[in-house]
């Protein structure tokens, strides 16, 4: 369905403190939590892995929606089902010749599976798993370069959330990267359904009031 989903990207949140800021974000209204897993080779970054996944899972119940951005997201499939994830969404560019294979193992550790794409990846390239006979149930249209939060969004990567909302109108398109009041309806009336915001939502002083503006733009 193309219900709002409203992620704070707990990248932004201070990690010393993860269970805590959870907390504080669900209790503000997030639907989601959006967890970046990156291990310095997709992208210049290194962030958290499955142990920490593990950790925050003891904490909540939430809807832990983890992002990999990881060379090879085959070999988390494991480790983060028995960590209690809620999502997998890997990205394309690191599974042209094994997505099958990823999606239905992901599928199978009780994860709900999904396909992200960098903004240099043209739409075409997902079509696919969308179509399939075991599908991707969301698509991730990065709308910044993945690897670190606070980065200026790319208005041009809504044609591809347009065309994906017009083939598929049932399809969770995410958005992730630069979404915030100033940008949200773009991204809304392109199409998509579940918003990741990270420095938008942590660096605010009433982090609630910006979540209920990103829900209810989706939903007008
Ligand atoms: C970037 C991550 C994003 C990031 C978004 O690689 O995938 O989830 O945390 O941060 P903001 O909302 O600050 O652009
Ligand atoms: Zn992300």
């Amino acid at each position: 369905g193309v219900t709002p989903k409203i992620a704070p990207s707990m990248l932004s949140s201070d990690f010393s403190n993860l269970a805590s800021e959870a907390h504080r974000m669900i209790n503000y209204g997030a639907d989601w939590l959006h967890m970046d897993i990156m291990d310095g080779h997709f992208v210049p970054n290194l962030t958290i892995g499955a142990p920490i996944i593990e950790s925050l899972r003891k904490h909540t119940k939430a809807y832990l929606d983890c992002h990999l951005m990881v060379t090879n997201p085959l070999d988390y499939v494991e480790p983060l089902g028995k960590a209690g994830a809620s999502g997998f969404t890997f990205h394309i560019e690191t599974s042209k010749d094994n997505w099958k294979e990823l999606i239905q193992r992901i599928s199978m550790h009780g994860m709900r599976p999904g396909v992200a794409l960098k903004p240099v990846t043209p739409i075409e390239e997902v079509y696919a798993l969308v179509e399939a006979e075991n599908p991707v149930e969301m698509v991730l249209v990065m709308t910044v370069e993945p690897g670190f939060g606070g980065q200026k969004f790319m208005p041009e990567m809504m044609d591809k959330v347009r065309i994906l909302r017009k083939k598929y109108p049932s399809l969770d398109i995410e958005v992730d990267g630069g979404l915030g009041p100033s940008t949200i309806n773009t991204a809304a009336s392109a199409g998509a359904n579940c918003i990741v915001a990270g420095s938008s939502v942590f660096g605010a002083p009433e982090p609630a009031q910006v979540i209920s503006l990103l829900r209810n733009s989706v939903e007008k």
